[in-house]
């Protein structure tokens, strides 16, 4: 199923509108490149048009998490959610769903209530099966926990409410916890490939971490298929470490997706890079980073945090200090690093065929 539909997203027949080249490029490569939107900026015609254009694959920035879902324990609310399911529809594009359960952006009815460990595990059961069931033909891959591990905690599981705050029942067991999830969402969905979703770039020690626990997943047979890399990157990255820390975490076996990549750059008061340079740097990390994964044969989707510059969240969360992070600018004009990757997945493409020629 999922070939079938990777196959369709990079079909230029079965895609209504004109592609851009980076579509076009990630079809050639047989790799899906994707971004992170907001249901309210489609109202956008020029957003609209660049996520039809340059994407194969749509992920709701927030659309599907909890605060967003869940307005009330009795509601839930999937009206952002459909919004960009039928826009992937008419695009020929596949939806990635993100995310089941994440320590942040859970509503205040959630987090202020003192429910017991066996009423919450109820609840998150309840969720996974309602949300990962209704978009069991649609949604072909899920985030089904977000940033678990954090290696700066006692025994290197992030405090959250579905781990020790109450949690689900398993406090003090490590990763124990999202087995249940990971197994709810397998069974509302049995198609959909289920993923761990972190970021390695922050330090070694959360790459390890990683690494451990989907180690440990794997070891007690959870149905998990792939592992998520976020890629939060500025100008400062370890580009080398970060590129090591991929290929070892390949050797887990898994399916690797980039799901956030964003590389942030010293701006302007007008939300410019403060230096041309820099938007050169940004075009060489890109180009490191997504070279790094895609010669893996595991690594298939290169999806960005955002679509344009003008949509992002970096600026808001560095208070103005940092932004300008993707590639199309305010303008939505290609920047270096949409070049950048063009070229990296015509590299891609190349290989592979000469790798399936050799073979
Ligand atoms: C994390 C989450 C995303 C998004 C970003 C930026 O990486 O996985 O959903 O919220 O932070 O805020």
């Amino acid at each position: 199923m999922y070939h079938t539909s990777l196959a369709a997203a990079s079909d230029p027949i079965r895609a209504p509108r004109i592609c851009d080249r980076l579509r076009e490029a990630a079809g050639r490569a047989g790799v899906l490149v994707g971004a992170a939107i907001a249901s309210e900026a489609l109202a956008d015609a020029s957003y609209r048009d660049a996520v039809s254009r340059h994407f194969s694959v749509l992920q709701p920035e927030n659309a599907l998490k909890w605060a967003a879902l869940r307005p009330s324990r009795e509601v839930f609310d999937f009206s952002h959610a459909d919004v960009i399911l039928d826009t992937a529809r008419a695009n020929g594009q596949l939806v990635r769903g993100h995310v089941l359960a994440w320590h942040a952006y859970n509503p205040a009815w959630l987090r202020r209530s003192a429910f017991e460990p066996a009423e919450l595990s109820r609840l998150a059961h309840e969720h996974i099966d309602t949300v990962v069931g209704r978009y069991a033909d649609d949604i072909f891959a899920w985030d089904v926990v977000n940033e678990v591990v954090d290696e700066t905690c006692r025994d290197g599981i992030r405090a959250s409410m579905w781990y020790d705050r109450p949690g689900i029942g398993w406090a003090g067991h490590g990763a124990r916890y999202a087995d249940e999830m990971f197994r709810w969402a397998r069974a509302a969905a049995p198609n959909a490939r289920l993923f761990y979703n972190d970021d390695p770039s922050v330090t070694p020690e959360r790459s390890g971490a990683i690494a451990r626990a989907v180690g440990e997943w794997l070891d007690r047979g959870v149905p998990i298929d792939g592992l998520g890399l976020q890629l939060h990157l500025d100008l400062t990255t370890d580009r080398s470490r970060l590129c090591d820390a991929i290929a070892e975490l390949a050797t887990l076996g898994l399916e690797l997706h980039i799901t956030e990549l964003d590389v942030a750059l010293p701006i302007r008061s007008d939300g410019e890079a403060r230096e041309r340079g820099d938007l050169d740097r940004q075009a060489t990390i890109c180009y490191e980073v997504v070279r790094a994964c895609l010669a893996l044969p595991c690594c298939t989707l290169i999806q960005m945090w955002g679509v344009d510059d003008g949509h992002s969240w970096i600026p808001a969360f560095s208070r103005g200090a940092l932004g300008a992070p993707l590639l199309l600018d305010r303008a939505f004009r290609p920047k270096p690093a949409y070049d950048a990757l063009v070229a990296v997945l015509d590299i891609a493409d190349a290989e592979r065929r000469l790798s399936g020629d050799a073979t």
